[in-house]
């Protein structure tokens, strides 16, 4: 597997891949990987003849008081992990390579509606940022697909949306949530947990479970999620939102079938984030 850090050269390489007439599937990520980012490499490898997987930590994307520092760079591991896992070519930019001028003064993508409350209410400017690197990196790289995980679902309709909107002639694959056997969903920032924290962090899964069988049995919405809300609380979570939405994140309708719990929560200093689908009944 190649490193590549310049544009130039990222774009010598594709030409190659192009001129032999390959599919290229791109599975953009921040680095510090694990076997969620490994699933994203296993769906684009059964798609594509070549995978291209990218590490940047945009700072794009954080807020004034979020954890850009902090967010933990292992280039050197997640090179190993890629290679094993059949990447073929990984673009590792630095940050002023992508943002030659000041973060203010760049160009942006921002997606309207969608954005809007759960991620997009907490985090405020956050997915401009997803939106510019994702929409810059389909621009770059040109990938006949490209593979998301689901466990950030609102940034994965986000992203669908923005390939209608701009027509990006791009395949967006949502990759299932990969869980620890206690059924945490895995995270990057999991890694910040203490190993108290850690032992609690399943109660975010755990709650939507319990909610997600209450809400099919036909419960009704509002008690319901206002006794998640507490559960979590008494567990040590501080939450941001546990909402029930439509499964396009459209408000449930009395003939919404199809829907998502999504939850965002914080432990200590860690955001953790989850979700479940489920069928409501008739
Ligand atoms: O999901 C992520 O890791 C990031 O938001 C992404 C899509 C790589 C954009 O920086």
């Amino acid at each position: 597997m190649r490193t590549l850090r310049e544009i130039p050269a990222l774009r010598e390489a594709l030409a190659d891949v192009r001129r032999r007439g390959e599919r290229i599937a791109l599975v953009p990520t921040m680095g510090n990987l694990h076997d969620g980012h490994l699933a994203l490499v296993a769906a684009a490898r059964e798609r594509a003849d070549v995978v291209i997987a990218t590490i940047f930590v945009n700072p794009m994307q954080f807020g004034p008081n979020e954890d850009l520092d902090a967010y933990p760079r292992t280039l050197e591991a997640d090179q190993a992990g890629l290679e094993a896992a059949g990447c073929d070519l990984l673009f590792a930019p630095e940050v002023s390579t992508v943002y030659p001028r000041p973060l203010e003064a760049q160009t942006r993508i921002a997606v309207p509606e969608v954005t809007e409350g759960l991620c997009g209410g907490s985090r405020p400017g956050h997915f401009d940022g997803v939106t510019t690197i994702v929409g810059m990196l389909f621009n770059l790289v040109q990938p006949d697909f490209a593979c998301f995980g689901e466990k950030d679902y609102q940034q994965l309709a986000v992203i669908r949306r923005m390939v209608a909107d701009l027509h990006f002639p791009i395949e967006i694959v949502g990759v299932p949530i990969v869980r620890a056997e206690d059924g945490l969903a895995l995270s990057s920032r999991n890694g910040y947990l203490s190993a108290e924290q850690r032992a609690v962090a399943p109660r975010l899964y755990q709650t939507l479970g319990e909610l997600r069988e209450a809400l099919e049995a036909g419960e009704a919405t509002g008690p319901t999620l206002a006794r998640g809300y507490a559960r979590l609380q008494q567990a040590g979570f501080a939450p941001d939102y546990l909402e029930l939405r439509a499964a396009d994140l459209g408000p449930v309708t009395p003939t919404t079938r199809e829907a998502v719990l999504l939850a965002a929560a914080r432990l200590g200093a860690t955001r953790l984030i989850d979700n479940l689908t489920l069928t409501l009944p008739r």
